[in-house]
């Protein structure tokens, strides 16, 4: 079942968001993650940093406990409660918003973090590469850019076109189907719960970047000093082994 587009304004939903970014196993990964950014992009207490998309904050609330100003937006409301919870009595703003339109945050921080590959869920080359240059417009000269992403030539490497994963509770089912010549990877998910037998499904479409495409395309929109690391560890990346490297470049 193909779900209408915008398939990424929706695919969280709070039973969605719950068993995967909002989980305790990835809120204990967004500790080392948002320490790692502090250190690499040395940020300092009170600075301000957006993060954007946050989902459901998990590293909005870190980069708050490393006192830091945070600013997180998300499209996806079931997200923004969980965030909600998350971040209570921490300094961090939570809105809704697109990322392809920042306009209300133009100029603003010290550094701007798009984590976990949410970057490329637009249908067009030049509709992602908007929504890297409202990245970019959101930090003051000299602010930070720090994107962590699905490497594609990682994934074309492993890529499985089905693949069937049985993780307590349920059974998920995914094909996936990946066209070169746009660079464009789709996938239909079911997800059955083990216990009441209910399916549900779900569809994205994501535009993938190679290390190269992507640290040219992020001086195109005006970054400098393009940094890349393989991973939060901060090891070199390696083309066909890193699996989500982080870029960072500076306004
Ligand atoms: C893969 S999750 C990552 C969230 C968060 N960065 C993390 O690491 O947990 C992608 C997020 O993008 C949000 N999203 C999807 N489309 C969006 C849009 N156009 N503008 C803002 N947020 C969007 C979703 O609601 C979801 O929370």
């Amino acid at each position: 079942v193909k779900l209408a587009e915008p398939w990424h304004e929706t695919m969280y939903d709070l039973d969605f968001a719950r068993t995967t970014i909002g989980s305790q196993r990835f809120r204990d990964l967004a500790k080392k993650e948002a320490a790692f950014l502090v250190s690499v992009l040395g940020l300092t207490p009170g600075d301000h940093v957006l993060d954007v998309p946050c989902g459901t904050g998990r590293h909005s609330a870190v980069l708050a406990k490393h006192r830091l100003k945070v600013t997180g937006i998300d499209i996806n409301l079931s997200c923004l409660k969980l965030a909600k919870s998350a971040c209570r009595g921490l300094d961090v703003t939570l809105r809704k918003g697109d990322m392809s339109d920042l306009s209300s945050c133009r100029g603003k921080f010290d550094a701007v973090v798009n984590l976990f590959t949410s970057f490329g869920y637009f249908s067009t080359d030049e509709k992602n590469e908007r929504v890297l240059r409202e990245l970019v417009a959101t930090v003051k000269p000299g602010g930070q850019v720090a994107i962590h992403l699905i490497n594609r030539d990682w994934l074309l490497r492993v890529f499985r076109p089905v693949d069937w994963s049985d993780q307590t509770g349920r059974f998920t089912l995914e094909a996936r189907k990946y066209d070169p010549k746009t660079f464009y990877n789709e996938a239909q998910r079911i997800t059955i719960d083990r216990r009441s037998g209910n399916a549900k499904t779900n569809y994205h479409r994501i535009r993938l970047y190679s290390k190269a495409e992507m640290v040219a395309l992020m001086k195109r929109c005006g970054l400098k000093k393009v940094r890349v690391f393989g991973d939060f560890e901060g090891s070199e990346f390696k083309k066909y082994e890193s699996s989500h490297p982080i870029y960072l470049g500076q306004k």
